[in-house]
Order: structure tokens, then sequence, then C-alpha cells
């Protein structure tokens, strides 16, 4: 695809659904009893994944002019699938899944793509052997995963990284177990799991980074709206800041705490964004008001990683073209999601002449001097693709962005959005 910079962004759009929420509601929904019905749905690949494998567990899901209707009948009523239960690119249906598959009664198999099979699943896999899961990954670590369904004992336990979604396979697992699970995050990452658990009916606790699962209760079918996602508005929140003379507002997106580290990050830098219309609520949601600004480096570590770590990309793609020095540090997960995205963020900005380093667990970018148009890869990740997109924007000359398709996963309208509001 090619792409040519543009002078100014401007209009009013929404974003895609929030992905992490999406995967939530259907797969609760599917153990809760009762009718769900969810609006505003993300139908991109990775929540579609999530709803063919839990349609393959038996489940009754219907969608209807964009609604998801989903017919649940309680904990014990999953099937079993009787095929490979494929997961695509998405590692929150893998993950998720492993933790809500081993106290089934029925066997089950794992398998996504060539990302997937990338991913380390041991982090999920031995918390649920202590748990006295029989689950099984390739060489220990990867897809395909074989899970043998048994009756599992609650844990106490230590997550050696801030994941959310290890906190939320233990969570699922910690719903079918007879006393209290409790987990210890070293950092709190996003905590929607948590939230529409209680949503839901359930009774989860939590104090500071000690999260207590409660089983016994039944789960409840809900209405549930989603909010637009934070990870997708932030390539609109990054390019109206650095293409001169843009002014945007992005409508109903998700502003739970857990996942606002973006707007400290860039109001750090000297970034405008207002929130407007804020929406009080299990989900918090509100309009973002953002207006081209001069941006500085700072440094991004520490406990705001997890509630920005999808948006490290765009992130760096902001520090690019912010003064200064932008040290991005305590981020060795990024090494780890749909590509290595130290690796792809170094090498391609490197490609658009920006001065960059990698470091065993960030960046470091010296920004604010000429950026170019280059030939990008995508890595086949979503969000490279749509970061280099919004470079590419802000670049000088033309650039070309190689596998645009991969988008597709968290953000199938993704053009269309950015088309509405481009002024050429
Ligand atoms: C997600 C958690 C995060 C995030 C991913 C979605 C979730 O991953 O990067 O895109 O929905 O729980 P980790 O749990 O691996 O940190």
């Amino acid at each position: 695809m090619e792409i040519n910079p543009i002078k100014g962004l401007q209009g009013t759009i929404t974003v895609a659904p929030d992905k992490s929420i999406s995967h939530r509601a259907i797969m609760l929904a599917s153990i809760a009893k009762g009718k769900s019905f969810v609006s505003n749905f993300l139908m991109g690949e990775d929540c579609l994944s999530t709803i063919e494998c839990f349609k393959k567990l038996g489940v009754s899901i219907e969608i209807k002019a964009g609604q998801i209707y989903i017919d649940g009948k309680g904990k014990y009523a999953l099937k079993a699938p009787g095929q490979l239960l494929y997961t695509g690119n998405s590692g929150t249906t893998t993950r998720l899944l492993c933790g809500l598959l081993a106290p089934q009664s029925f066997s089950a198999t794992l398998d996504g793509d060539a990302s997937i099979r990338k991913r380390p699943m041991k982090r999920v896999i031995e918390p649920l052997m202590k748990m006295g899961a029989k689950i099984s990954g390739t060489n220990g670590d990867y897809t395909p995963i074989t899970i043998e369904g048994t009756k599992l004992k609650e844990i106490e336990y230590t997550m050696p990284v801030a994941s959310a979604q290890l906190k939320s396979a233990l969570i699922l697992a910690g719903l079918y177990v007879q006393g209290k699970t409790t987990i210890i995050e070293p950092k709190l990452s996003r905590n929607h799991t948590e939230l529409m658990v209680n949503g839901f009916g359930g009774e989860i606790t939590v104090e500071n980074n000690i999260i207590t699962v409660n089983p016994g209760k039944e789960l409840f079918g809900q209405e549930i709206e989603i909010p637009g996602d934070i990870s997708s508005a932030a390539f609109f929140i990054v390019a109206a800041l650095i293409i001169p003379n843009s002014e945007i507002r992005i409508k109903n997106v998700g502003l739970n705490e857990t996942r606002t580290g973006i707007i400290d990050v860039l109001r750090a830098m000297g970034a405008f964004i207002a929130i407007e219309n804020f929406r009080d609520g299990m989900e918090p949601s509100g309009d973002l008001i953002v207006k081209t600004s001069s941006l500085h480096g700072v440094e991004i570590g520490g406990k705001v990683i997890p509630r920005l770590i999808d948006e490290l990309p765009a992130l760096a793609v902001a520090a690019a073209f912010a003064e200064g020095i932008t040290l991005i540090k305590d981020a060795e997960e990024l090494k780890v999601k749909e590509s290595n995205r130290i690796d792809a963020m170094e090498t391609e900005l490197k490609k658009a002449e920006v001065e960059v380093r990698s470091t065993s667990d960030g960046l470091i970018i010296k920004g604010g001097r000429i950026v170019r148009g280059a030939e990008f890869e995508s890595w086949n990740d979503h969000r490279i693709a749509m970061s280099m997109t919004v470079l590419a924007l802000a670049a000088e000359g033309t650039s070309r962005i190689k596998n645009p398709q991969c988008i597709r996963v968290s953000y199938p309208d993704f053009f269309d959005t950015l088309h509405l509001i481009t002024r050429k």
C-alpha cells in the first residue's frame, strides 16, 4: 500500500471496539446461565476466532446485524469440541482458553497460526499444572497444546510477568475449583476479566496487586456494550499529534485506568489530549480531543508499562517526532507479542532514518529530525503495520507498507476511518 504525507487530520470518528473486552464477553457469556447480548462487538479476526472456538464447544452464538446473541447454559455445559480449536493469531483466545478448558470434563487441542506457534505458553501451562491440570504444550512451551480436562485445586500464585492473559487464564480456571484461588501480580495489568466476572455475578476481590477468586457463584447472562479500544485509538491519537493542522475527536473510547498509560505518557511528552463526555461505569469511557502538539522525549518504564504495553509501537513513532531522547525500558514483554516488537520497531524506524537503538528491554529513540518515507514491513503484526502507516502519513516523501491486511485481526476498518478524517 502506498502512503503519502497528508496535510492534516480533522473530524470526528469512533474506533474499533475493544478487543480484550470483546473476547471476554464471549467467554463469560458462554459459561453463564441465560441469554447475553453484546453490542459494539469487535468483528476483527481475533475475536471471530474466539466465537468459532466457543461454537465448537457447543455454545449457541448468533451474529445479527453486528450484535452478538449468546445463549449460555452455565459453567458445566461446554461440550467436547471433537475437532481442533483454532485460535488464529490471537494470544488472548489461546491463553484464556487454556485456563477455561483445564477444568472441563473433556479433552481439547488448541493451535493457532505461525505467530501463535512461536509465542510462549509455559507461563500459563506451569501454574495450571500446579492447579492439577493435565495440559501439555509442544516442547513444553508452544501450541499445539493438548488439554485433558480434570478436577483442579486452588493455588496461591505469584505471577513472574505482568500479563493479563496469564492472570485471566488463572481466574477462569479458579472459577471451577472448590477453594479460593489467589493471584499476585508484579504490576497491575488490565483488569477487564475481574470486572466482567463480577458483572456476571461472580465474586472476585482485589486488594492492591492481590486478586482472590471466590468460586461457587453462578454467572448469569448480561447485556454488554463495548467501548472503543484505546489501543486502536492510539494510532489516531499519535497521528493527530504529529501531523500538522490536526484536530480530531475520538468518541466513546474505553478509559479503564489499567489501559490509559498512553494518555499519561503522551501528556508528559507535551501532547494536547482532552477528555469530554466522560461516562463512569464498570468500564468507563469518554471522547478524546487531540490536537497537533510539539512533543519532547521522556522516559517510559516501571509500572506504566502494562498500562500501555500494546501502545509502545505507536509511542515509538511519537518519539521519532519528539524533540530529544525517549527511553523505553522494562518492556521485554514486547519481544513475545504478535512479533518481536523491539526488533520490528528498531528495524522499521531505521528505514525512516530515525536514530534508534534497541536494548534488552526496550528502545532508545532520538527524535525531532527529519523522518523519511520508505518501504516498511508489517512483520505480520497489526500494530506494527498501523504504527508505520501513522509514521508514513507524517514523514517526508512516499512510503509503502507491505502486508497491510494483517491489520484485520484487530481493526478491519482502520483505513476507512483514516480516510474519513484525512485532509490532503
Ligand atoms: C491482553 C493482554 C496483553 C496484551 C494483549 C491483550 C488481554 O497481553 O498485550 O494484546 O486481552 O488480556 P499480556 O497478557 O501477554 O500482557
